[in-house]
């Protein structure tokens, strides 16, 4: 398998960057904390849930449109944010972007991407959001919001679980750190992949292109910037940081990265739009719940009261069909854009959204259902 318009799915789009990418960077966004144990265990917890099919119901005209956060998107599944995404392809964010804003639904940019707020607001014209962390320094924090009010940001997007650092090993094999040390195994993993090696050296370097002023000029190298923002990660974060960014904010907010309901309903009580129910993909707390076990016990909690999106482990569209049975308004996804992206830059990102697209179209008329609103629990046993 090498060309992704032989994909079948999301799996044969990892071998695709499997084989295009060098062993570090395949790895970093493969690769998960301690054991790994979450990265599987987040697709697999969708297995112990069934579905229920409901037959001789009319599917022929089946809909899949929904909204989140103040816009509609045509599925009920959108791209969640992931850093230095112009690492495995040199059209990065940008790609990914323009492929959500094509395939219709949201993009959530990273903090720490490489493409910076403006950029990616010029080439993307549909639903955006900006992924943000309460910074060190405040006043970098209320920057971004500012500059997402001015770039025409549709909704804002905190990340609370890495209060610190997860402990990918990974990474660690590779010296693949932050900032990198690449070791000799790391240097190997390049230099088998000249074909990547040779695209990063003819376009410019992947930098955290929203922080690149606040280093000198000069010296605005990957490197320095790196240790710049990690000098930045705020370990003291608490609930009063989230009251006064949403306050800042005043748009549509989400807060990602819970997994408990009492916290849903601290999230709640301070006023967000949206709390998206996620381990991080399992890069961070290994052993953690699934975002799907999650799921349930949180939409017991505040369900009704903000919408609930489920992060992490869709690989097929009968997950997102489980999550919206269990109470879910909407699903993200992570690696399987990156996948797309490592392995076809924008038209890959466009193969993952279609796959997902026709497989949770073909599903809800398997299911009997042909809108969003009528999949609910008696769909699942
Ligand atoms: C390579 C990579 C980088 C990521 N970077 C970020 C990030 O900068 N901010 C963030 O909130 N989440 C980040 N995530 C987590 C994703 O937003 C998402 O929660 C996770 O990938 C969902 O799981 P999935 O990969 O199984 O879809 C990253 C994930 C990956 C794989």
């Amino acid at each position: 398998m090498s060309r992704i318009d032989q994909a079948l799915n999301i799996e044969d789009l990892r071998k695709i960057a499997r084989k295009k990418l060098p062993k570090p960077l395949f790895n970093y966004i493969d690769g998960g904390a301690d054991d790994e144990s979450n990265v599987l265990g987040n697709a697999h917890a969708y297995g112990a849930v069934k579905l229920v099919p409901e037959y001789l119901v009319d599917v022929a005209n089946i809909d899949l449109k929904t909204k989140v956060l103040g816009r509609e998107i045509s599925m009920p599944l959108f791209l969640g944010p992931t850093g230095m995404s112009r690492l495995f392809h040199h059209d990065g964010e940008t790609a990914v972007s323009k492929a959500a804003a094509e395939a219709g639904t949201y993009y959530a940019l990273s903090t720490v991407g490489a493409t910076s707020i403006e950029d990616v607001a010029s080439a993307c014209n549909g639903p955006k959001c900006f992924q943000i962390y309460v910074m060190k320094d405040r006043g970098l924090t209320r920057e971004f919001i500012q500059r997402c009010k001015d770039a025409n940001y549709d909704s804002l997007m905190l990340t609370v679980d890495i209060p610190v650092a997860g402990n990918r090993e990974r990474e660690l094999r590779y010296g693949f750190t932050m900032p990198p040390k690449l070791n000799l195994a790391g240097i190997i993993g390049f230099a088998a992949r000249p074909g990547w090696v040779y695209r990063a050296l003819t376009h410019p370097q992947a930098i955290l292109a929203n922080v690149a002023h606040k280093i000198p000029d000069g010296s605005s190298q990957s490197t320095s910037l790196m240790e710049y923002i990690a000098t930045q990660f705020d370990s003291s974060v608490t609930w009063k940081d989230l009251e006064w960014m949403i306050s800042e904010w005043g748009g549509p907010f989400v807060i990602k990265g819970l997994l408990s309901p009492s916290d849903a309903r601290k999230a709640v009580d301070a006023g967000v739009t949206a709390v998206s129910v996620s381990n991080h993909g399992g890069r961070q707390l290994d052993g953690a719940l699934s975002a799907f076990e999650a799921l349930g016990p949180i939409v017991d909690e505040v369900g009704g009261e903000c919408e609930i999106i489920c992060d992490g482990g869709i690989r097929r569209g009968t997950h997102v069909l489980k999550a919206l049975a269990s109470g879910a308004t909407a699903c993200s996804i992570g690696r399987p854009y990156l996948y797309g992206l490592a392995a076809g830059g924008q038209a890959g990102v466009a193969k993952a959204l279609e796959l997902l697209r026709a497989e949770i179209e073909r599903d809800m008329g398997l299911l009997g259902c042909t809108s969003i609103s009528e999949i609910s629990g008696k769909h699942i046993a």
